[in-house]
């Protein structure tokens, strides 16, 4: 921990997802943005004069070398998530990555392993988990409220959610993969978490790219002066996941499709004793009284109710005060390694064995 008792974030990447994460880490009372670097002057100057920080770095060097800094937050495009790790935790800063982990399990683990070598916390920002909703199913499958859980389906399809045309994400050389690693990490990460089961051993799956490459399904995200538009990865991925318990999950990741509804992402859990969904946070089974109906058991009451609530405030926590981290790197291994599970199926047409 640093003298000033909080912990001191350097951002490297400062696009449009960290406004947020800068708002959350300066409203705990132990986190503080410090420093940042960003390849782009205009938008590192702009963030440092929206969060008060005196002087932008002018390189990584630099912003790795400021012994100013605990932590390092990394959201740049997912080509440089790995790199930049290994770089900032030779320099003996703790590390939170934007999700993807990275572009293939090889990096991610050689990230990993530094990681354990250095003793320094490195950690994968899956901020799904920490919506009140995730916290309340995970707490009921702990308790054991829905019984063995055999099954699940895990689902984010957009109808037209293609990040803008011409942003590094339709970019497969930085951003790895399309739909999949976009919001199926997302998806994928949240039906592990709340099972509990991070044990992958099969994985069947495929991908599409049938929107982008005609220009259909932009949505809004993403800074883009469309002065030259790559899209060579997937939008629309499908997976079958087994794991080593014998129990399965679906996951569909859509950046853009035919479909009636707009947006439309959630979690099911099939229990031996009940079922949940996950967006919203329900648990329900068959009535006891009445076979042919379903009872709803648990609704989430209030879906501000405090807790664990951003992936920043159990980061600061764990490097704070030895709170347990809520991503682990196994975990985030294990979920990196469905993801390219599945590409590696879409590409070969065959199931792939990953244990
Ligand atoms: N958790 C979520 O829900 C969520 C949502 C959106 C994006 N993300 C992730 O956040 C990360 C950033 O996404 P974004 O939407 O903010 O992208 P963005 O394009 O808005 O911002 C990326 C920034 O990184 C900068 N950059 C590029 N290469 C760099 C490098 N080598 N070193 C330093 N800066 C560099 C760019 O100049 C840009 O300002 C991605 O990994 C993305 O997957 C997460």
């Amino acid at each position: 921990m640093s003298k000033s008792d909080k912990v001191r974030f350097g951002f490297v990447g400062t696009g449009q997802i960290t406004a947020s994460a800068a708002a959350s880490i300066n409203a705990h009372p132990h986190g503080k943005v410090v420093a940042a670097f960003d390849l782009s002057e205009v938008r590192v100057k702009d963030f440092c004069g929206k969060h008060g920080i005196a002087h932008p770095c002018t390189s990584l060097e630099a912003l790795l070398a400021d012994d100013q800094v605990d932590a390092l937050y990394i959201a740049t495009p997912n080509k440089f998530h790995a790199p930049t790790a290994e770089l900032a935790l030779k320099a003996g800063k703790h590390v939170i990555l934007e999700k993807p982990f990275a572009m293939n399990l090889a990096e991610a683990q050689a990230a990993a392993d530094l990681a354990k070598a250095k003793g320094l916390t490195l950690s994968v920002g899956m901020n799904q988990r920490f919506n009140p909703d995730s916290q309340k199913i995970k707490a009921a499958v702990e308790a054991g409220e829905l019984g063995e859980i055999y099954h699940a389906k895990a689902h984010w399809r957009r109808r037209t959610g293609i990040p803008k045309m011409g942003t590094w994400f339709g970019n497969r050389e930085l951003a790895g993969g399309g739909a999949l690693y976009d919001i199926g990490v997302h998806m994928l990460d949240l039906a592990m978490y709340t099972m509990g089961n991070f044990e992958p051993v099969t994985v069947s799956g495929v991908t599409y790219s049938k929107f982008g490459p005609r220009g259909l399904g932009e949505g809004g995200w993403g800074m883009s002066d469309k002065s030259e538009i790559t899209f060579d990865v997937d939008d629309f991925a499908s997976a079958f996941i087994r794991l080593a318990n014998g129990a399965t999950v679906t996951l569909e990741a859509v950046w853009a499709c035919h479909t009636l509804k707009a947006n439309s992402n959630d979690v099911e859990l099939f229990g031996t004793e009940a079922g949940a969904t996950v967006v919203p946070a329900q648990i329900f089974r068959t009535s006891q009284h009445d076979n042919a109906a379903y009872e709803i058991l648990e609704q989430l009451k209030d879906p501000k109710k405090p807790g664990m609530s951003d992936r920043f405030v159990n980061f600061i926590e764990h490097l704070h005060d030895g709170s347990p981290l809520c991503c682990t790197l196994d975990q985030a291994l294990a979920v990196q390694k469905v993801l390219d599970g599945i590409a590696e199926s879409s590409r070969t047409g065959r199931e792939v064995v990953l244990a």
